[in-house]
């Protein structure tokens, strides 16, 4: 959420400042903004996306071999040019990620002592603060030292002073913050994507650090005060392309990458030549784990779902789950030696490292599934599955979706082996099941066309209602929230059980119902509950396979997809929904990669 790049260089950084902007642009695009110290600080900000910033440097270009870029999404102020960052006084420009919980008391205090503000930010504050430090005679570094010592909150802050080509500031509390090592130049950044071009050399700075670079040197400092030295480590995530290949939209090109991604998750944690499903050494004995806590936000929180169904048939073990936002405050008990489970594609997402910090609190292992295996939340766990879904651009998740799964369904098998909770025949079914993922994903990526052909029925759809029972069930709930983020088409996730008791009161001839029913063991009741609305004139659309066609009776509209076992089902009719969702939003024209209010990494509360 809000992306920071920072370059101390011994070349122009305006082109490079936006270049690295690009690669964080999926953490906010409300605006975007750069600042250079030349010696003066001197800005150029634009309201919304980012080519928006590229224009007005066209016309009016930047000089400069020092500087800092962000691009924003809003939280304290509307997302208009004045509260784009960078913000600056004439001795210190700042970019920040986060939110500084007490800026409305120090404004205040500036104010009364001859502060001008130009911005409703929370942000603008350090750089006033900043600039009062040294009014009364700090150097920048006491001046920054003393500003983050005021402030309450999250943050990751990168701070330029005027006449200071070969100084750069950066600190995190709270939202991460990278330094990138460079060949007479030094990077700041809130991931290693943006720096990767620059340099693969990189430090994650810890909670509470802050760091003087210049040209050849990166001098970080602890919450003390204290220089420190933190692991130079090489990244991967640094080198790999964000490009969209051939394909028109990130999302389509990630939807597309799933068989392969699949695949290379399961390789990790599956190996059907040695007894299926393996997990690297676990600090706790899963046959005496009394109970499993799985919390996530968003469609994270939807692989979370499923898994509950999983672990609860197939290994015996009691599953709660929740919300991070909602767990995070409840104050849920927790038993002793109980494993907690945090999944996040980010890594960084802060509902959900907070509720890890209060599970650890509680005397819980924690285990965490992400994409980024050097994000804050890895770096938090007892135990990192990693996706290995590759970076994920598009806002609306979707390989790292179906990855989640992956290794969910690994993990469960797991455990229900060392729990003695299925027969070797079940075993043996369910791992051919799960092996099978990878090519099945690609047979369901074949129904494509008629997936758009239904999506061309449905232009008109003010509502959308997603039906599913069992694992369908979050299944459900994530088709809806694909089609709202994307398309902004209302749509709600239903049990198919639950429909008569209120939803079915919205069906009409004008609200299109998905239903996800693979013929198996909930079929013949989900398609009762889809007769109880076709009676009712309601425009059925359903997901199944040949057999459920066959046994379902006339339905308005339908699509054959591979047959499968239940065990994989939520894996593979996640593909159709994302691609339903995405031809509509095409049909309709909205931002598939970036929609209106949303961003990838949710740093923020
Ligand atoms: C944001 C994204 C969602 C994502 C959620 C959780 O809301 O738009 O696509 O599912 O955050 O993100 P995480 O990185 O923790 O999986």
């Amino acid at each position: 959420m809000c992306g920071i790049i920072g370059i101390v260089g011994d070349k122009p950084v305006s082109d490079r400042l936006v270049e690295g902007l690009r690669r964080l642009e999926y953490r906010g695009y409300d605006s975007a903004g750069i600042a250079t110290a030349t010696p003066a600080i001197t800005r150029r900000r634009a309201e919304g996306k980012l080519d928006n910033l590229v224009s007005v440097l066209a016309d009016r270009p930047l000089t400069g071999i020092i500087g800092i870029g962000h691009t924003r999404w809003a939280t304290h102020g509307a997302p208009t040019e004045s509260n784009a960052h960078p913000h600056a006084t004439e001795q210190v420009a700042v970019v920040h990620n986060g939110i500084i919980e007490n800026f409305r008391e120090l404004r205040e205090e500036l104010a009364a002592k001859g502060h001008q503000f130009e911005s409703e930010t929370d942000s603008e504050v350090i750089a006033h603060l900043v600039t009062a430090g040294m009014a009364e005679g700090l150097s920048p570094q006491q001046a920054a030292s003393a500003a983050i010592g005021q402030l309450h909150g999250a943050f990751a802050l990168g701070i330029l002073f005027a006449g200071q080509d070969n100084l750069l500031i950066g600190a995190r509390r709270g939202s991460p913050l990278v330094v990138g090592y460079g060949d007479g130049e030094m990077y700041l950044s809130s991931d290693a994507m943006a720096v990767g071009p620059l340099s693969n050399r990189i430090c994650y700075l810890a909670e509470g650090d802050w760091v003087e670079l210049t040209r050849d040197s990166a001098i970080i400092h602890d919450e003390t005060g204290a220089v420190v030295e933190r692991e130079i480590r090489s990244s991967t995530v640094a080198a790999e392309s964000i490009d969209k290949g051939n394909f028109p939209h990130f999302m389509l090109k990630e939807i597309y990458e799933q068989p392969t991604v699949i695949g290379d998750t399961l390789n990790t944690y599956f190996n059907a030549l040695s007894g299926g499903a393996f997990m690297p050494e676990m600090p706790f004995d899963m046959a005496q784990v009394p109970k499993v806590t799985i919390v996530a936000c968003g469609t994270a929180a939807y692989a979370g779902f499923v898994a509950k169904y999983w672990f609860e048939q197939i290994a015996r073990l009691g599953v709660e789950t929740d919300i991070a936002s909602e767990f995070r405050y409840r104050e849920a008990a927790m038993p002793d030696g109980g494993v907690a489970i945090f999944i996040s594609q980010s890594g960084e997402t802060a509902d959900t490292l907070a509720a890890l910090r209060y599970a650890k609190s509680q005397g819980q292992y924690i285990v965490s599934i992400v994409n980024v295996p050097e994000s804050s939340i890895a770096r938090e766990s007892d135990v990192v599955l990693p996706t290995h879904a590759g970076p994920e651009i598009g806002v609306a998740s979707t390989k790292a979706f179906t990855c989640q799964l992956t290794v969910l369904a690994c993990l469960v098998l797991t455990f229900a082996r060392a729990r003695g909770a299925i027969d070797d025949a079940t075993v043996d079914r369910l791992c051919s099941s799960l092996a099978h993922v990878p090519e099945l994903s690609r047979d369901v990526l074949q129904h494509d066309d008629r997936i758009l052909s239904i999506a061309k029925d449905m232009t008109e759809a003010r509502d959308v209602l997603y039906l599913g029972r069992g694992s369908l069930f979050p299944l459900a709930m994530e088709g809806a929230l694909k089609l709202k983020e994307i398309s902004y088409i209302h749509a709600e996730g239903y049990a198919a059980g639950e429909m008569k008791h209120g939803p079915i009161a919205l069906v009409d001839d004008g609200v299109p119902i998905i239903v996800l029913a693979p013929s198996g063991r909930l079929f013949e009741k989900t398609v009762s509950n889809m007769h109880e609305v076709i009676a009712r004139k309601g425009q059925v659309f359903l997901m199944s396979d040949e057999q459920g066609l066959k046994d379902a009776g006339p339905v308005p509209h339908s699509i054959a997809l591979p047959a499968v076992d239940d065990f994989i089902a939520p894996i593979l009719y996640a593909v159709p929904v994302q691609l339903l969702a995405y031809h509509l939003s095409v049909l309709k024209g909205t931002d598939i990669d970036q929609p209106r209010n949303l961003a990838k990494s949710v740093t923020v509360e």
